[in-house]
């Protein structure tokens, strides 16, 4: 198609790159495709028979192809690599053009970025994508941050290619900034949790109860198709039924109990700390992740102290139903807990969040979705500034008639030696949540015995300090 202008630029043709400028070509609209790996550009140029794409492996034929000022989306591993392509691209870019990138980026890294650019008089955005390949192809939720006139730009195609619910796409314009990227980040916080509670669950019912893994999908599947609803138990449902061609057993028994990640789940820990916003489910789901990969400490200390196998003798099926409840409470307490991460980021770097927008963008696409986010929705909805979902009255329904399960299952496990943080986390986090007292006064005291760090008093305003060693 020569002497043709394509609507958007797509730098990075891997399975996500890919997969979206075919997504992008099938919505009306023209998608140019550049790649420095010529057996990427060869096979986004045979799949692009027909449809209004072109695939090249030359920076500047790429640019020159795009209309006016142009639009550049980065589908790139997020690192160093989004700078050496934004380096590349500027010799042929002006005033004016929009770079897009769409990875996992650090969000302080989106705000140097679009800093420095600005400078240049380039507009920069700091898109989230989650779907994974699937939902690339199909539709993703697309978690969009950066010039508010930048995102009117690309706001038609973004709409085109996302999921929809109910008709509407799982997109909208999040905030300046970083803010797209930070949602991301709070988003893959939710997946490191969710997966982390569904893990402990299949922990729980292996080692602890005996289930075969036919019933474990079996299980998860009955779980999805009520209202815990959620595309991860939608996944781990089929993932106990596939069976490995190499050895004919199931193939999740014959995966490494090692569980690696690319810090998004730990950034988001990172960062409610520096906010000060307790989210002891990711942080489990972190360090969990962390002692997974300590194997062969693990194997060894297996030997020493032994592992419990103790199989639970109860009735079974109430027991089920307990785990399926206290999953369920647990849910909603991860959503609370980054949901609360996220209002108050958005106070700190001045995002403006609409939290009811971003539970409505994740009810299709992305990993998190999840029928619970319908819930979620509606309490923003109804109290925008809600500062913890948790304070909600529905909200507060559920998680009040799931916790006494949630407390069974904690017990449980700690009986039968089955490290289940996440869940622990999630009732403990309850637990601190809705007690007025905490035994924090006793921390102040000590605090000021050893280092005079001074403390408040109950019936006093201001700050007091005492000579702890004179009793
Ligand atoms: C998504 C996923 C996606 C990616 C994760 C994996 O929303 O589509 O979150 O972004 O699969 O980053 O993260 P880890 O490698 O850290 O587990």
């Amino acid at each position: 198609m020569a002497g043709q202008k394509y609507d958007i630029g797509m730098v990075g043709l891997g399975v996500m790159g890919r997969n979206l400028v075919l997504n992008i070509a099938e919505h009306g609209f023209s998608a140019a495709g550049y790649d420095n790996d010529p057996s990427k550009v060869e096979e986004l140029q045979r799949e692009s028979e027909g449809r209004p794409i072109l695939a090249v492996g030359n920076l500047g034929d790429f640019v020159g192809a795009l209309s006016s000022p142009c639009a550049i989306m980065l589908l790139v591993p997020a690192g160093q690599i989004v700078d050496t392509v934004i380096r590349n691209l500027l010799p042929y870019l002006k005033p004016g053009d929009l770079i897009v990138d769409a990875g996992n980026s650090h969000f302080k890294d989106t705000d140097l970025r679009s800093k420095s650019l600005a400078e240049k008089g380039i507009l920069f955005m700091g898109v989230g994508i989650s779907g994974g390949e699937e939902g690339a192809r199909r539709g993703p939720s697309l978690m969009p941050g950066g010039p508010k006139d930048a995102y009117e730009r690309v706001k038609p195609i973004f709409e085109a290619v996302a999921a929809k619910v109910d008709g509407n796409p799982c997109v909208t314009y999040l905030g300046p900034g970083s803010a797209g990227h930070y949602v991301k980040m709070v988003h893959n916080g939710i997946e490191y949790g969710l997966m982390e509670l569904i893990a402990e669950s299949y922990d729980l019912l292996k080692r602890g109860v005996g289930l075969s893994d036919a019933e474990l999908s079996a299980l998860y599947h009955d779980w999805n198709e009520g209202e815990l609803n959620a595309y991860l138990l939608e996944i781990t449902s089929r993932i106990f039924q596939k069976v490995d061609p190499q050895t004919g057993k199931r193939l999740v028994d014959v995966i490494l109990d090692v569980a690696k990640q690319k810090g998004t789940g730990m950034w988001t820990s990172q960062d409610a700390m520096d906010l000060s916003v307790p989210t002891p489910i990711t942080d489990s789901a972190v360090a969990m992740r962390n002692l997974s990969i300590l194997k062969s400490e693990r194997e060894a200390a297996s030997k020493k102290y032994g592992t419990r196998a103790i199989l639970f003798k109860g009735d079974r099926s109430k027991l089920l139903t307990k785990l399926r409840n206290a999953i369920f409470a647990s849910m909603f307490i991860a959503f609370a807990q980054e949901l609360a991460q996220l209002q108050a980021a958005s106070a700190q770097y001045r995002y403006g969040l609409k939290l009811e927008d971003i539970a409505r963008i994740w009810r299709g696409g992305c990993i998190i979705r999840a029928r619970l986010l319908e819930d979620i929705r509606t309490a923003y909805h109804a109290h925008p500034r809600l500062t913890n979902l948790l304070e909600d009255r529905r909200v507060r329904k559920i998680v009040k008639k799931n916790q006494k399960d949630l407390r069974f299952i904690v017990q449980l496990s700690a009986k039968l030696g089955i490290p289940i943080p996440g869940l622990m986390a999630a009732l403990a986090y309850f637990d601190g949540y809705r007690s007025a007292w905490l035994p924090a006064n006793l921390i102040q005291a000590q605090r000021d015995d050893f280092g005079a760090h001074l403390y408040e008093r109950v019936d006093q305003r201001g700050e007091f300090h005492t000579n702890w060693d004179q009793i």
